[in-house]
């Protein structure tokens, strides 16, 4: 593109047949908003607006637009919001995993489509940054993510409260009969006290911390709450770092390398973050062409040990870990295992940026690596015959003598017949027994929803029973805890071996050798292979449903859509 037409305003036309008639109309349409020639002759820095009625997470996006804005003109440049759609977790329909892919599609297409220098993506909720960042990454144009922050916590009865590892928390206490219909009714006006994401190391908090690890955000931009001064002033600088790597051309390419992805998994494994980072990790490494190997992120697991002190692994809030200083200081205990030549948004490297942080005084949040608070990365690979593709466990926040635990399977069919039958009180189940669900996949459910996190029968909750092994191909929430095996792959609706296990077969779980086996005979899995048939989902045979279910790939491969995804050019993480 000449420079004549390739900045601004100026920027991609082609629409009208000839340029000069092309920037005429548009000139006079976004005249019609009150802009001057002044104005419209500067780089035109886009900011994604994904603010929602249904999206508490995102409220204070019109805030950060805000103060975007002024970073963008301080710095010389137009900021011009745009809307994408709004994905929040407890609105999506399915399950919001099945919309993500639609957001990243909206996002790279309207970022393609409209004239930008750069962009500014505003999100924060689970699916909304990868999302964000997958877009932009196939977009291809400089880029830089801003979150909403975590909300702050709430307040229950003199207790320190916060969604959602304290939803979970309240509702299984309820469930056992502890909690009363009052005191459930009065902690659910507490527990997502304001505007903000989950305040734990949830998917969102696991996100924002690998994303800044990446170097696609602003430094220290992860964890200043979401109603904070720190909040704005992060969003005020994001948009003046979006003006220079417009002028730069710091595209994603630049800083979403393959040693930046492994700098992103060792904060992964060392905050105690959400199984879905995996996930969509894998995502965006794949826009990237980098396949995400599992096997050498178990390998690093052994190396990179839970340093953050955060529910549900561990006991603090988001707040807390921003008055430790943030993402920095667990950088800092990692300086030895990471790639601190790694370019950021903000035209330093990551070493650099660590070097210029704040830090000094005392804090009891992150653990030094000499004394971390659980000895491995929060997350382990199992493998077996159960699982020829892998399955990931949560270890930080499962029960450490289930760990190795051999029992007898009792199955569920699907999510309904979960939810039908889980509390039934003739279930023929007990503690030592292993939940299995099937057909909450990729394609199974479909969307891969957070169903994982099977609840505990109630007969057995109401005996004080804890937590048990449950497996699944579904996904979990990054706030809730037990010793749950997820994403197996292949999931059970492609034919994988969970959707040949029946009630009475004997699973074995070993986490420390990864094993996660099946033992019934290769001869009667065959007989049982036979009468396998994938479910049938109303609604399929047209629209994004139909889209989704012939593209999506499995959870591997982050279950991004097959056609988006470019070729491979290697692994990440390297040993
Ligand atoms: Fe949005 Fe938890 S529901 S971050
Ligand atoms: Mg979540």
């Amino acid at each position: 593109m000449s420079d004549e037409n390739g900045r601004g305003l100026k920027k991609g036309l082609t629409s009208y047949g000839d340029a000069g008639f092309s920037l005429f109309l548009r000139k006079a349409f976004i005249k019609g908003m009150g802009y001057s020639d002044d104005a419209l002759d500067r780089p035109i820095i886009g900011i994604v607006d994904t603010a929602s009625g249904f999206n508490a997470c995102h409220a204070n996006v019109p805030d950060l637009i805000e103060a975007v804005k002024r970073g963008v003109m301080l710095a010389g440049a137009l900021p011009v919001p745009f809307p994408t759609i709004s994905i929040h977790e407890s609105f999506s329909h399915p399950t919001s995993m099945f919309l993500r892919n639609l957001m990243a599609m909206d996002t790279e297409e309207m970022i393609r489509a409209q004239p930008m220098d750069a962009v500014v993506l505003i999100g924060g909720c689970d699916k909304t940054v990868p999302a964000q960042l997958m877009g932009a990454a196939s977009a291809g144009i400089p880029a830089i993510q801003l979150v909403t922050g975590p909300m702050l916590t709430g307040s229950h009865r003199g207790e320190k409260v916060g969604a959602c590892t304290d939803c979970r928390r309240f509702w299984a206490r309820h469930r056992a009969g502890e909690v009363d219909a009052d005191e459930i009714s009065d902690v659910n006006s507490q527990l997502v006290p304001g505007a903000g994401t989950c305040g734990v190391m949830g998917t969102a908090s696991t996100m924002a911390l690998v994303v800044e690890a990446l170097g696609m955000m602003a430094p220290g931009g992860a964890t200043p709450p979401a109603v904070s001064a720190d909040r704005r002033r992060i969003a005020e600088t994001s948009g003046a770092l979006a003006v220079k790597m417009a002028a730069s051309a710091l595209t994603p390419d630049r800083i979403m390398t393959a040693a930046a992805f492994e700098n992103a998994l060792a904060v992964l494994l060392a905050t105690g973050g959400s199984t879905n980072g995996i996930v969509h990790l894998a995502a965006m490494a794949g826009r990237m062409g980098l396949t995400l190997d599992l096997d050498a992120f178990d390998r690093m697991g052994r190396k990179v040990p839970v340093l953050v002190d955060l529910k549900p692994s561990g006991q603090h809030y988001m707040q807390d870990l921003h008055a430790a200083g943030g993402l920095a200081t667990i950088l800092r205990e990692l300086k030895d295992l990471l790639h601190l030549d790694c370019l950021t948004v903000s035209g330093r490297t990551l070493g650099e940026e660590i070097d210029a942080a704040p830090s000094g005084w005392s804090q009891s949040i992150v653990a030094p690596v000499s004394a971390p608070h659980y000895p491995e990365g929060g997350m382990a690979v199992v493998r077996g015959n159960l699982a020829p593709g892998g399955a990931i466990v949560k270890q930080s926040a499962a029960t450490p003598a289930l760990m190795t635990h051999t029992g007898r399977a009792v199955v569920f069919s699907s999510i309904a017949d979960m939810a039908e039958r889980v509390d039934d009180p003739d279930l023929d189940v007990d503690a030592d027994d292993i939940l299995v669900l099937q057909n909450a996949g990729p394609k199974g459910a479909p969307g891969m929803p957070e169903a994982g996190y099977m609840p505990i029968p109630k007969k057995l909750a109401a005996r004080g029973v804890k937590d048990m092994v449950r497996i699944s191909d579904a996904r979990m929430s990054g706030t809730a805890s037990g010793t749950i095996v997820l994403h197996v792959t292949p999931e059970s609706a492609e034919g994988g071996p969970l959707a040949l296990v029946r009630t009475g077969d004997v699973i074995e779980l070993d986490v420390p050798n990864r094993r996660l086996s099946l033992t019934v005979s290769e001869a009667e899995l065959a007989k049982r292979r036979v009468d396998f048939s994938p479910p049938v989902h109303p609604g399929s045979n047209r629209g994004y449903k139909r889209l989704f279910l012939e593209t999506v790939l499995q959870a591997d491969k982050g279950c991004d859509f097959d056609f988006l995804v470019p070729p491979s050019g290697g692994s990440v993480p390297g040993d």
